[in-house]
């Protein structure tokens, strides 16, 4: 398979293109630094300079991928911004640097990526149940939640435009042991990652526009 994964430096990113690489595919894998994607070429990705965040760098990522045809194409990329627990306001710097990231960023990056998707690709959004409105039971993070929120807005958008062409859903990867995550996460990174694989090799035509946990179960929005 081709595979594209947009922010991919550590983390969940990583480990998708870890995984796939494993599996003997061909992976496409941004990062944001020459660490990252000295990194990713190290596990044999093609790989190149993208800041999901930054309009001119993203202007640059339809050329890179022109002629391309990927079957798994995974946005990933995200910051959870300040730790709060009750109603504390955000600063403005704090609440561009994750709406720029979480929200703006998938809604610069996926329109560059349109025309890269083969017939029938499998387009995912890394979103969170934190995101999810139906399922809240705490207001930890609220800005966080709300960009979370809004991406769900936005792949429901995507999977309304693109859905004849690709099955587009967004992921609550489970709480997972990276540097986002922390230490006292749920799931290891490996276990999110192969459950997620194994979601996206199932997913049929229906499933388009859905918001599903990382082992494919729907939860509300
Ligand atoms: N871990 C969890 O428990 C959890 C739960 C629910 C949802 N998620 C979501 O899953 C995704 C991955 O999370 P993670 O746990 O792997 O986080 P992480 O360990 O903090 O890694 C975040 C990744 O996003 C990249 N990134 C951040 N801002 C970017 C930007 N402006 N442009 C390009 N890349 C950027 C980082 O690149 P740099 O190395 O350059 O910073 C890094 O590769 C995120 O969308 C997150 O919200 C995670």
């Amino acid at each position: 398979m081709n595979i594209l994964i947009i922010g991919a430096s550590r983390g969940i990113g990583f480990e998708f293109a870890r995984q796939y690489r494993e599996a003997g595919d061909r992976v496409v894998a941004t990062a944001r630094t020459d660490e990252g994607i000295a990194r990713l070429q190290a596990i044999g990705c093609k790989s190149f300079a993208l800041d999901v965040a930054d309009a001119a760098s993203v202007s640059g990522l339809a050329w890179r991928i022109d002629g391309e045809a990927f079957d798994v194409a995974i946005v990933n990329a995200g910051v959870i911004g300040p730790r709060t627990t009750a109603l504390e306001t955000p600063s403005l710097a704090d609440f561009d640097a994750v709406m720029r990231t979480n929200v703006l960023g998938p809604m610069q990056v996926i329109p560059q990526l349109a025309d890269a998707l083969a017939p029938g690709a499998k387009l995912a959004v890394l979103s969170s149940r934190m995101g999810s409105m139906g399922l809240r039971t705490s207001a930890s993070s609220w800005l966080y939640r709300a960009s979370k929120a809004a991406v769900n807005s936005v792949l429901k958008d995507v999977s309304l435009v693109l859905g004849e062409r690709a099955v587009c859903v967004a992921f609550h990867p489970g709480w997972v042991r990276t540097d986002m995550g922390g230490a006292n996460a749920d799931l290891p990174v490996e276990q999110s990652v192969g459950d997620m694989r194994a979601t996206l090799a199932r997913l049929s035509p229906a499933d388009t526009g859905r918001f599903l946990n990382h082992d494919g179960q729907p939860l509300d929005w």
